[in-house]
């Protein structure tokens, strides 16, 4: 009995590794292979260092924990249109402005995705379409009551300075119109560059190209 599992102790080994390296393959490689291969399919959203440096801000501030950027759809409602599924979007979420629910597609290119799981403000994942002013979110980061009076946002004044920026680093810069509601003495205030990358991402999220590529609104 050569190839007994009881007597052979190389027969021991190699069936139960095979096995586990089968496993492996099946379990991990193939199906992550599958998702690499439908993620090429997707286009890659135009680059932009300012914006990609503003979604790392958008990490490190931690504004997930209050943001989520997913819109739910209602399963339910979910119907075929010529192949298509199409599920419409969760009444409770219809507010955000948003036709159809988020995709998966939709977070191919994101490393780490920012889905979140807490809806302590409003869902992000269309800000840009609905908030398209640069000011609006500088006052709004600055001060969130100036703009939206009972919020519960904490202000990001440390992205922010009342002194006159100087030399090259003045490019980075962008100058806030300062309104009353924002009680900065001295009338001048300036988005330090981060607020300024920050609030690019925020405006870049308007899903423009995922409608270019007619995936998804
Ligand atoms: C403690 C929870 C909390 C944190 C942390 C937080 N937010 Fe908010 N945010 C809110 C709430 C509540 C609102 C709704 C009221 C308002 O407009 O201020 C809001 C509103 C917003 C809006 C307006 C959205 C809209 O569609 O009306 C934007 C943009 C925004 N937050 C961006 C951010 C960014 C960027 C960060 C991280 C720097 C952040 N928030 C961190 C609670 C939070």
């Amino acid at each position: 009995m050569a190839f007994s599992i009881h007597t052979n102790h190389r027969v021991l080994f190699l069936l139960p590794a095979g096995i586990y390296l089968v496993l492996v393959y099946l379990c991990a490689v193939w199906p992550a292979m599958q998702e690499q291969a439908a993620m090429e399919k997707i286009p890659q959203p135009p680059e932009n260092e300012l914006v990609a440096r503003g979604r790392e801000l958008y990490g490190s501030f931690n504004c997930v924990t209050c943001h989520t950027q997913q819109i739910r759809g209602d399963e339910r409602k979910a119907s075929d249109n010529d192949g298509v599924r199409v599920v419409p979007v969760l009444e409770a979420d219809a507010r955000f402005g948003r036709e159809l629910a988020t995709r998966a597609e939709e977070y191919a290119w994101q490393a780490p995705v920012f889905m979140g799981t807490q809806r302590i403000g409003p869902d992000l994942s269309s800000t840009g379409r609905r908030l398209p002013e640069a000011q609006w979110h500088y006052w709004h980061l600055y001060d969130p009551q100036s703009v939206s009076p009972d919020s519960l946002m904490p202000p990001h004044r440390f992205l922010f300075t009342t002194e006159a920026p100087t030399g090259d680093a003045q490019y980075d810069y962008e100058e806030v119109q300062v309104i009353a509601g924002l009680g900065v003495s001295g009338g001048k205030l300036w988005a330090k560059p981060d607020a300024v990358a920050l609030v690019e991402y925020l405006l870049s999220l308007n899903r423009e190209y995922l409608e270019t590529e007619g995936l998804g609104k």
